[in-house]
């Protein structure tokens, strides 16, 4: 490996509120020749829109697709692509990824990051955590997420609305990441546990747009934007029950 090849620095750049970004993270997005980021559907994306005012005319802005698909060889040819894109800027210098909350929950960085390594066993790669969506929401609601003992469960919705029912047997905080296209099936299974004036939805959580529902009894249905999530707060006798 040459002695210029830089590091790539993921970062994760919190869920919306730019005086969210760390010290850490805002010091290497800083100095950083080239920032990355997933290109939204519009080519900027939300993470590149959290971190705009700081970033310099001399730097290089790298949108990466990552197309918004579930077929895995589509989505391996784009990690690929995006892969071989950042090893390239690499050879000159620092790389810094910029992501949406937290860099290792639900992020894409870690598909980039696996297949520059898989590409390049030496590459050096540095990940700078971020305040994740769920403690952004909590924080929105004004609530505890967990205290003492709790149980938390944190489910892609979109993926796992089937097993939302056995979950809710033994977690004591149960929240849903992707939850805007299956909303009206939790909702059902909600009404049917007696737990909608537990639920609350926090849409775009810590950004001006910020939207709060609390207590979904009157909601069976809701028009959510993707940046959305659900937390449910289990009464302890419904959750003990189980055990
Ligand atoms: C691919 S995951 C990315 C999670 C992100 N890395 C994090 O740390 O929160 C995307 C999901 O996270 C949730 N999410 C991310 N940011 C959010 C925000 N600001 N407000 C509400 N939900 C958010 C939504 O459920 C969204 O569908």
């Amino acid at each position: 490996m040459s002695a210029q090849v830089g590091i790539l620095y993921g970062i994760g750049v919190g869920p919306g509120d730019p005086e969210l970004v760390s010290l850490k993270g805002l010091r290497l997005l800083k100095s950083a020749p080239v920032v990355a980021f997933p290109a939204g559907l519009q080519g900027t994306g939300i993470a590149q829109q959290i971190v705009s005012q700081w970033l310099r005319p001399e730097q290089h802005q790298l949108p990466l697709k990552f197309p918004y698909v579930q077929e895995q060889a589509v989505l391996e040819q784009a990690w690929q692509v995006a892969a071989a894109e950042v090893w390239q800027y690499l050879q000159q210098g620092d790389v810094v990824f910029v992501c949406e909350g937290d860099v290792s929950f639900y992020s894409t960085f870690t598909y980039l990051a696996q297949t520059l390594q898989q590409h390049h066993p030496d590459a050096q790669i540095q990940t700078i955590p971020g305040i994740c969506s769920p403690l952004a929401a909590a924080a929105a609601l004004g609530i505890p997420l967990t205290i003492s003992s709790d149980r938390l469960a944190i489910l892609p919705a979109l993926y796992t609305v089937a097993e939302l029912e056995s979950v809710l047997k033994w977690a004591d905080v149960v929240v849903l990441l992707k939850v805007s296209s299956v909303y009206e099936q939790v909702w059902a299974i909600l009404k049917a546990h007696q737990l909608l004036e537990h639920s609350y939805v926090v849409e775009r959580a810590t950004l001006p747009q910020q939207v709060i529902y609390q207590d979904l009894h009157d909601r069976p249905q809701l028009e959510l934007p993707y940046f959305s999530l659900l937390i449910i707060q289990v009464p302890r006798s419904k959750s003990a029950n189980a055990n």
